[in-house]
């Protein structure tokens, strides 16, 4: 539990609007996640590919509740400026070394906004001809008009608010928060 002075030392004095899930809730999704996650795949050449920066404690946490043997990469794009609406703007900066072709992809999302990002990085991926490719969002808005691909697995259908915290940053602040929180406008 983190006390109100806690978190306004976390934000910087910064204040939230409210934490929208504490640490707790997300952890048990996470392990709950996991779980689905190994009763999807079974067995097989699993890679999980997490978005950076935002997946980055997300993808943490999922690995080690997926009860499998599997290979983890990343991929790096850049898809917001300073600003918290969608640029729609996606750049691929870091490519994965990982070889994709005929092995199952999951790809780790923090969030699924526009679905700007997703349908970029799916057109990608799919070039590389994987033997499948499934996509795990933490959080999912529901606001996206048209999906590449739905995510099969979702942590939490998020409120259309300002999101921050657990990976999630404004203008990169933010990331190391504990909790996830509704940043105030
Ligand atoms: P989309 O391309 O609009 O679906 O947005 C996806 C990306 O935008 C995510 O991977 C995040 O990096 C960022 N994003 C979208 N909504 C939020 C939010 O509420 N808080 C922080 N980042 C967000
Ligand atoms: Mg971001």
């Amino acid at each position: 539990m983190h006390t109100d002075t806690d978190i306004l030392q976390l934000m910087g004095g910064r204040e939230i609007a409210h934490v929208t899930y504490d640490p707790e809730t997300i952890a048990a999704r996470v392990v709950e996640l996991g779980r689905e996650i190994t009763n999807y795949y079974g067995d097989g050449q699993l890679l999980v590919l997490g978005l950076l920066k935002g997946s980055f404690i997300f993808l943490g946490d999922l690995v080690r509740a997926i009860l499998l043997p599997h290979q983890v990469d990343f991929l790096v794009a850049a898809s917001y400026g300073a600003g918290t609406t969608s640029s729609g703007n996606v750049r691929l900066l870091y490519d994965p070394a990982t070889e994709l072709a005929g092995r199952h992809i999951l790809l780790v999302e923090d969030i699924v906004d526009s679905g700007n990002t997703i349908n970029r990085l799916v057109g990608l991926i799919s070039e590389r001809e994987p033997r499948s490719l499934e996509i795990c969002a933490l959080l999912h808005k529901r606001i996206a008009r048209e999906l590449a691909l739905e995510p099969r697995f979702v942590g939490f259908d998020a409120p259309r608010e300002f999101l921050v915290g657990y990976g999630l940053d404004h203008a990169e602040d933010f990331r190391h928060l504990p909790f996830i929180a509704s940043l105030k406008e």
